[in-house]
């Protein structure tokens, strides 16, 4: 007779990591709307459709208001449960926010249609972590807490076996490993994952980017070890530095104590759908499918590597790229080892540019980089190198406390800078979030709507005026 066991869940992240991966997160909400009855008819176990970059970009880049795409999109998503990604403190942004921010972000987010939280602190600073995790479970979320997966001499299996187990003591409802760069080996997932399962009560989880090429044989090993989730993306949204993709691994398990039970024909219609859309993002896909050897190499992330790209033509050093990428491992290195994920993977990697362009390592530092060695940021994974924090902050003592608990409350000053163009409670986050660009964001809100009404006295309302979503 053949083991029973319970099938592999799938969790779908082409609505937010697929397109953050591909399409630099350009992907619009009503690209989204007609395939959505689809995809909910699938049978995921969660859709991840909002955080991570998403939320910047819908109003630096699409004129869309964040808060809106959620509404919007969970009345499309009428039975399957919506996902999102939360920095911890970062919350979605870049840096830490003080508690209040926190508590009503998180409160707002559970409250606009999001099931599951899937919270991560770059350093794996649980501190960073514990007011999120607190306000979810307070608001009768799913909590899916995070170990973010990295290589080092620091980062053995006992390291994240005692930070999955601190998560579960604090109340997650389930664990998630991130392997944001795609490294980690099909022999590492299916050791990591069988100690956690010995070790842990709660689900868990495998996050992995198919960049080095190694996804795919890590989720079948996970698998092997009893992971009861994985992260796929459709098709033609998946592979490069997206996840590997579903119909693949829905397929390879078919007829196997693992079945995932999902439609593959049913897939198959909605990958036929995105493989349309994306074309219509071409100017930003980052495309081409192929392996990413400097992952395999140096184990830095594809997003970190065209922003180097970018950054060197900047400074007409384009030449340089090889060095750039042999001083993130010692950058890295000096810093404790942090796993390489925003924030910390644009800290580390504008100061690898700064080392190699100016000459003299550490001679040049952004404020990041001051902010990070004065403990701003958390505590790093393993020391950091001394000689170099001591060239970089003098003898100042670095903090050894959380460090929200030095912010003060952040909501009411944002409310009363933002005032005049408040249309709701959720554009108070908005602008303490990301100030400039919400403002800008309102204000031409505004100055649409005073247009609208006037079209509507005329002709009606003309679509591009505002977002048009055909509920
Ligand atoms: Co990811």
């Amino acid at each position: 007779m053949a083991p029973t066991r319970q099938k592999v869940k799938v969790t779908d992240t082409t609505l937010r990591d697929g397109h953050q991966s591909l399409l630099a997160t350009r992907m619009h909400t009503e690209d989204m709307l007609p395939i959505a009855e689809k995809m909910d008819a699938v049978g995921f176990h969660s859709l991840e459709v909002w955080g991570g970059a998403t939320f910047d970009t819908c109003m630096r880049f699409l004129n869309e208001d964040p808060w809106e795409r959620l509404r919007v999109l969970r009345r499309h998503f009428k039975k399957t449960r919506l996902q999102m990604l939360l920095r911890g403190q970062n919350l979605v942004g870049y840096k830490h926010y003080a508690d209040d921010v926190v508590e009503e972000f998180v409160k707002k987010a559970v409250a606009n249609g999001i099931d599951i939280l899937r919270i991560f602190d770059a350093l794996n600073d649980i501190r960073n972590m514990e007011k999120a995790i607190a306000v979810a479970k307070n608001e009768g979320a799913h909590v899916q807490a995070t170990v973010s997966y990295t290589i080092s001499p620091f980062h053995d299996y006992d390291h994240y076996v005692s930070k999955a187990r601190e998560l579960q003591s604090l109340g997650a409802d389930s664990l998630c490993i991130k392997d944001m760069a795609g490294i980690i080996t099909p022999t590492a997932a299916y050791e990591l994952v069988e100690r956690l399962k010995g070790e842990l009560a709660i689900p868990i989880q495998l996050h992995c980017h198919y960049t080095s090429g190694m996804a795919s044989m890590s989720y079948l090993k996970a698998i092997e070890a009893g992971v009861d989730a994985v992260d796929t993306a459709i098709s033609s949204m998946s592979m490069g530095t997206s996840q590997p993709a579903t119909e693949t691994l829905v397929a390879s398990l078919e007829g196997t104590p693992f079945d995932t039970g999902l439609d593959i024909g049913l897939l198959s219609e909605i990958a036929e759908y995105f493989r349309e859309v994306r074309k219509k993002y071409a100017a930003f896909d980052v495309a081409g499918n192929a392996v990413d050897v400097n992952v395999l190499r140096y184990q830095i992330p594809g997003g970190m590597i065209s922003n180097f790209i970018s950054q060197l033509a900047q400074q007409n050093a384009l030449d340089k790229l090889p060095q750039v990428l042999a001083e993130v491992p010692r950058v890295r290195e000096d810093f404790g080892f942090p796993p390489l994920v925003t924030p910390s993977s644009q800290i580390v990697g504008a100061q690898a540019v700064l080392n190699v362009v100016i000459g003299e390592r550490y001679k040049m530092v952004t404020n990041e980089v001051k902010a990070y060695m004065r403990g701003l940021y958390g505590q790093p994974p393993a020391p950091v190198n001394e000689d170099v924090r001591r060239k970089i902050i003098g003898n100042e003592e670095p903090i050894t406390c959380r460090p929200a608990d030095l912010l003060e409350p952040q909501l009411a000053q944002a409310k009363q800078e933002i005032a005049a163009y408040m249309e709701k409670e959720e554009d108070i986050l908005s602008y303490a979030l990301f100030p400039a660009v919400t403002q800008k964001f309102l204000e031409e809100r505004m100055a649409a709507r005073t247009r609208v009404d006037f079209n509507l006295a005329q002709a009606g309302p003309q679509r591009g005026d505002v977002p048009y979503y055909p509920v």
